[in-house]
């Protein structure tokens, strides 16, 4: 039986640490403010970055063992750095604070796990409340790719894990739900030296259509001004950048950057 990708945070950071176009991202429109709020903050891939600009963040994350990851992340780290970072385990779409933030973050597709209307409507009322006026909400999300939609199968070749120094080889199996829209991923760890111990995770996002994007954050009181697929940051945020690039291979996401109406 699979088990949820994110109650294995050693395998999140294998799959995604290396990663970095949208670490600068968010850096860059944390760079020069006082005070960050980051959902899902996960094991602290851009949390710390974040700090690293001099902003104090404060990481909500709802799944315990990626917390106790940025946790752990954080014993590595000089105090200087550890005092600008606080961690509360919590759900974002009910979490309450006595606080508002220059900036809020959902990185790495993380309204793609708001599934339903309900939890999506709640979170927006949070990230309104949260903002300062005069603040800015960031998140970005994959574009759906109909290939997966439609069920594809997506294997890699081996490559070396760098927990075991053993080659292994990764599968992803898709299967698309078109009503709720939820695209749920089953992935499959397999050492190919030691085949019989493959492990398997699972992880269902709820797919969201640029255009359906837009609607809903006119719908949610937010005003859209910058919105990239290569991850480019604001140059001039009175000027509306609305303009993506097609893009030109698999994995393209889009960046959102908004202001409250
Ligand atoms: C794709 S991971 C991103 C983690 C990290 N920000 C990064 O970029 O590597 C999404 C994270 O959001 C968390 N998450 C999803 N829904 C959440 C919610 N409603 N409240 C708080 N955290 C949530 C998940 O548990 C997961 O750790």
């Amino acid at each position: 039986m699979p088990i949820d990708l994110y109650a294995a945070p050693g395998v999140y950071d294998l799959l995604f640490d290396d990663r970095t176009d949208d670490v600068r991202f968010y850096a860059g429109l944390a760079r020069g403010h006082s005070r960050a709020l980051e959902y899902g903050a996960g094991t602290g891939r851009i949390t710390l970055p974040l700090a690293r600009t001099g902003c104090s963040v404060l990481a909500v994350e709802r799944e315990p063992a990626m917390l106790d990851g940025l946790r752990e992340r954080l014993t590595h780290e000089p105090d200087s750095l550890r005092r600008r970072v606080a961690t509360v385990l919590a759900d974002a779409t009910t979490l309450a604070l006595d606080a508002r933030f220059e900036r809020i973050f959902f990185p790495f597709n993380g309204l793609a796990h708001l599934h339903t209307a309900e939890q999506q409507e709640a979170f927006f009322s949070r990230v309104r409340t949260h903002l300062r006026p005069g603040g800015l909400f960031a998140f970005d999300l994959w574009i759906p790719e109909p290939r997966l939609l439609q069920g594809d199968v997506l294997e890699t070749g081996r490559f070396l894990d760098p927990s075991t120094r053993e080659p292994v080889t990764l599968r992803e199996e898709f299967s698309y739900d078109a009503l709720s829209q939820v695209l749920t991923t089953r992935l499959t760890l397999t050492p190919v030296l030691e085949p019989e111990a493959a492990q398997r995770w699972t992880i269902s996002q709820r797919q969201f259509f640029p255009e359906e994007t837009r609607a809903l954050l006119v719908a949610h009181g937010f005003d859209l001004r910058w919105r990239t697929t290569r991850w480019k940051l604001p140059t001039d945020l009175s000027q509306r950048h609305l303009d993506v690039e097609a893009p030109d291979e698999r994995g393209a996401m889009i960046a959102y950057v908004c202001a409250l109406r």
